[in-house]
């Protein structure tokens, strides 16, 4: 299904959405069928946004997750646009990764980075670095101040973008900045 009519199930916003995945494959060409790595699945829209393009997914979110963000029907809206098969879900939390070194051509966290405990982005941030794949990428999409109005209509509690940039530590990554229609785009790869 392309996504102009995906977008028809899941929601105009999936546009842009995948407007925006799209700036990051643009940079990473990954071959087709690479294994990719989801974090923080939500409803979804990253993850099917990835299968459609097919990778071979993997997402998942924290069992603990209590939040409106977590438990969602990511597989409804996954087999309303037939893409159930492309993608497997897995309980974990991105701090301590239940994944070998190397596992994934690339890591994505779209919107997820600012929903992750402060004190636990570091370690994050090198749990994702350690499961890509030599030369692979990690990439953090954050909301840019217009979606960030647009959220905090329904939800004024909705926590701050974070600056992925904040938590690399001394980690030898090579970064680019990419601008979303959505999203403020982190790219980093392993250098
Ligand atoms: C706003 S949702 C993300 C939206 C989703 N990526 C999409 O495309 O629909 C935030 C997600 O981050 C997840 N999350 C929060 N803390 C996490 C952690 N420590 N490890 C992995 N996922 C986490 C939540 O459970 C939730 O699934």
């Amino acid at each position: 299904m392309n996504i102009s009519n995906a977008a028809k199930h899941l929601g105009p916003m999936f546009e842009q959405i995948a407007a925006d995945g799209q700036l990051a494959l643009d940079e990473l060409r990954l071959p087709h069928g690479a294994q990719v790595l989801d974090v923080g699945t939500g409803v979804g829209n990253f993850a099917i946004f990835l299968a459609l393009r097919g990778f071979d997914v993997l997402t998942g979110e924290p069992d603990t997750d209590t939040t409106r963000y977590a438990r969602q029907d990511w597989a409804g809206n996954a087999a309303a646009v037939g893409v159930e098969r492309g993608i497997r879900f897995q309980h974990f939390n991105a701090a301590h990764m239940p994944f070998e070194d190397g596992r994934f051509a690339a890591v994505f966290f779209y919107g997820v980075l600012h929903h992750i405990d402060e004190t636990a982005r570091k370690d994050v941030f090198r749990e994702a670095l350690r499961v890509a794949r030599p030369g692979g990428a990690v990439v953090f999409f954050e909301p840019n101040p217009e979606t960030l109005k647009q959220i905090w209509v329904n939800d004024p509690g909705h926590p701050v973008p974070a600056d992925p940039a904040c938590y690399k530590g001394n980690l030898p990554v090579k970064a680019m900045r990419l601008q979303g229609r959505r999203m403020d785009i982190s790219l980093y790869r392993a250098g």
